[in-house]
């Protein structure tokens, strides 16, 4: 993988949202985001081939779960979420193209129960909370989990910034419960990957888990985005193609935060959010620098957790 030699990868995740459908379709008072604690299984998966030696081929997985909590709203529109990253693990695979993804040690396994909070209305992400003294890849990975939690109610296009930068986002109804958005034009691919960028993610709403009574009730069920980039000069590129796939957990949500009562006005939301855990900071959706990706051995890449695209 010589082109990774001369690039620092800032992969950003794919991310993409949550949107929901379109108002046409979708009154947004039946649409429940939110309202009830969800759980959800998470799986982030990244390939990255050299597009001059299509043997070489590196590849990696995280599986996590995701509980996300109403910690305090604001009718349907405006809420603090607590999000709970559980225990994530690296998969990596042999050189074998069949080979199957192998739980991996890494540091990952070091971070096992950690929450983060966001600020959302209607649509967009307002503000996130993290602590910032974590390692890079874990923010950037809860930035990209967060991304994913933006999403506008009406179709149409729109200008919105996540992790991928300030984006032109376009939403497309599907169905009644299926709506996608796609992400053009974003300002962290001017200049640094002249090669194509695609983000398409698609989002089924209707939650109702197989375990837990009413859990993601009328929410979201299933989010899959996916991002497809080509980095580098002709000759030195490099294809990179990412998903993450968060699904509604078939085990029980979470028992709810005490009473996250329906509380409503500014004061109530700087109540909430001064009580949040003294370690978190606001921090917007942009990522935080990386090191260089390191030469060659794209084992110890993978290993050392350094490349972290999402
Ligand atoms: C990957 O990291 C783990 C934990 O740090 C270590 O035990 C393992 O030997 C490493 N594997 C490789 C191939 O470097
Ligand atoms: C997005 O931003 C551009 C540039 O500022 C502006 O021309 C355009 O009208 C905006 N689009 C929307 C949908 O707000």
């Amino acid at each position: 993988m010589e082109a990774l030699n001369n690039l620092v990868i800032k992969l950003v995740l794919f991310v993409n949202v949550v949107s929901s459908s379109t108002v046409s379709q979708h009154k947004l008072s039946e649409v429940k985001l939110f309202e009830t604690p969800a759980l959800y299984d998470v799986e982030t998966t990244l390939f990255l081939n050299d597009m001059s030696r299509t043997d070489k081929e590196i590849s990696y997985k995280i599986k996590s779960q995701l509980a996300v909590q109403p910690l305090w709203r604001n009718t349907n529109s405006e809420f603090l979420l607590k999000l709970q990253l559980l225990e994530p693990k690296l998969y990596l695979r042999g050189k074998h193209p069949n080979a199957n993804f192998m739980a991996h040690p890494s540091v990952w396994d070091s971070h096992s129960d950690s929450l983060f909070y966001v600020h959302w209305k209607n649509g967009l992400i307002q503000n996130s909370y993290l602590d910032l003294k974590e390692l890079p890849d874990f923010i950037n990975y809860k930035k990209s989990i967060i991304s994913l939690f933006q999403l506008q109610i009406i179709d149409g296009e729109y200008n919105e910034t996540d992790v991928s930068g300030p984006c032109t986002v376009l939403y497309e109804s599907i169905s009644r419960d299926v709506f996608r958005k796609i992400k053009r034009g974003c300002s962290m691919d001017a200049g640094v990957w002249p090669g194509a960028a695609r983000r398409v993610s698609r989002y089924t709403l209707g939650g109702r888990g197989e375990g837990g009574e009413g859990q993601g009730e009328g929410g979201l069920r299933e989010a899959h985005a996916e991002e497809q980039l080509e980095l580098g000069a002709h000759g030195a590129a490099i294809k990179a193609r990412s998903w993450h796939r968060l699904q509604l957990a078939a085990a029980p949500a979470p028992a709810p935060a005490p009473a996250p009562a329906p509380l409503s006005g500014a004061a109530s939301l700087e109540e909430a959010l001064a009580a949040l855990p003294a370690e978190l900071s606001p921090a917007p959706l942009t990522l935080v620098e990386t090191e260089t990706v390191p030469e060659n051995d794209l084992v110890s890449i993978v290993n050392s957790s350094l490349y972290y695209p999402l």
